[in-house]
């Protein structure tokens, strides 16, 4: 069956495997990337995040895909995900990009694609939680169209502020 990603002038959008396991393991084991979650992730934990999104696509058909600019190279993921706000599934849009490669407008172009895509399926509402301190993450939100919705705490009970808009 053909896979349905989005896609974006500079970037190609697929699927995760555990082939990705290393490119992912640099990606969500950066301290950087991972300042606003309680710690980068362990290889186990990217193994364990590879899984869920495999267990994503194969339940909803869609997840986090992984990102590869024109030369092949990995840049990042981002993709759509079903996420809990105070009791509630709402599906949000995330993202991740390499240090090296932020601040190229990468992941507003990859979000913009995937909020396209998820609004060619039929979904009216995308959410996207950050840390309330996670501007960047904030910035992506809005340039693609989300504004606050929620200021709450997550179900680990630290407190996030939820962008989203109507599609
Ligand atoms: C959030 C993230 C994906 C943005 O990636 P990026 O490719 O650099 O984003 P873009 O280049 O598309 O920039 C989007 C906006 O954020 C702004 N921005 C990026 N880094 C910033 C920073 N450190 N401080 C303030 N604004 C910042 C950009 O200036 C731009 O806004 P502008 O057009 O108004 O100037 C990246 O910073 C990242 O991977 N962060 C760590 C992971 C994370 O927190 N993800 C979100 C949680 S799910």
């Amino acid at each position: 069956m053909p896979e349905h990603v989005p896609t974006s002038p500079r970037l190609t959008f697929r699927r995760m495997h555990a082939g990705d396991l290393d490119e992912m393991a640099q990606l969500l084991g950066d301290p950087a990337v991972m300042t606003f979650y309680p710690h980068p992730k362990t290889r186990d934990e990217t193994a364990d995040w590879i899984r869920w999104n495999e267990d994503n696509y194969a339940r909803d058909g869609f997840g986090l895909w992984i990102l590869h600019d024109a030369d092949g190279g990995f840049v990042g993921d981002c993709g759509l995900t079903w996420q809990s706000v105070d009791g509630e599934q709402h599906l949000e849009i995330g993202y991740h990009v390499l240090p090296a490669r932020q601040g190229e407008g990468l992941a507003t172009e990859a979000a913009t694609a995937c909020r396209d895509f998820a609004r060619s399926r039929g979904v009216d509402w995308l959410i996207a939680i950050t840390n309330p301190d996670n501007v960047p993450s904030q910035r992506v939100a809005e340039k693609v169209g989300l504004s606050v919705w929620k200021r709450t705490v997550a179900d680990s009970g630290v407190p996030i502020h939820v962008l989203a808009t109507e599609l």
